[in-house]
């Protein structure tokens, strides 16, 4: 929480600018995790407090929309598609490969924060199955092998920091 206080004067004009405008709290969450890069549990009670709200209301919009973060985010985001082409060309195997590599479900940070796993359905590469997209780049066809060393590759990335 401490380290979360510089964040306070980003979350002060956000609400500043924001506060009085129909429907102002997904825009205001918008904003922060724009420039913070996540919601941080600081910025719940000056959101509730603005708005005159519950922090019970503040954090139940937060987590029902699974792309606002409560922490910061993973240095590189792996994107796995799940949809039917992919499924149907091996996307299964990744993932459980990737549940076994990461020590995750389909979802969530890596615990030496290096990855953020994200399942997504369909990125526009079903010719090309099995496909993901690591920071924002797409990979397709991948194989094992291939997605082993990508994650190898963003592990590595962390540990010579
Ligand atoms: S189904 Fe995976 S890219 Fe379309």
């Amino acid at each position: 929480m401490p380290d979360e206080l510089k964040h306070l004067p980003l979350i002060q004009r956000v609400l500043a600018r924001e506060k009085d405008t129909p429907g102002a709290l997904l825009p205001i969450l918008h904003a922060i995790q724009g420039g913070v890069g996540y919601i941080p549990d600081l910025a719940v009670g000056e959101i509730a407090h603005a708005l005159n709200l519950s922090l019970a209301e503040v954090r139940g919009v937060i987590s029902f929309y699974h792309d606002f973060r409560t922490t910061p985010p993973a240095r590189h985001t792996l994107r796995l598609c799940r949809a039917e082409s992919c499924q149907s060309r091996g996307a299964e195997a990744l993932a459980a490969q990737l549940r076994e590599q990461l020590g995750l479900d389909d979802h969530g940070v890596s615990e030496d924060g290096a990855l953020d796993l994200r399942p997504v359905y369909c990125l526009g590469a079903c010719a090309c199955s099995p496909a993901l997209e690591l920071d924002g780049q797409l990979y397709a066809r991948v194989t094992p092998e291939r997605l082993r060393a990508l994650v190898a590759g963003c592990r590595e990335e962390l540990k010579a920091c």
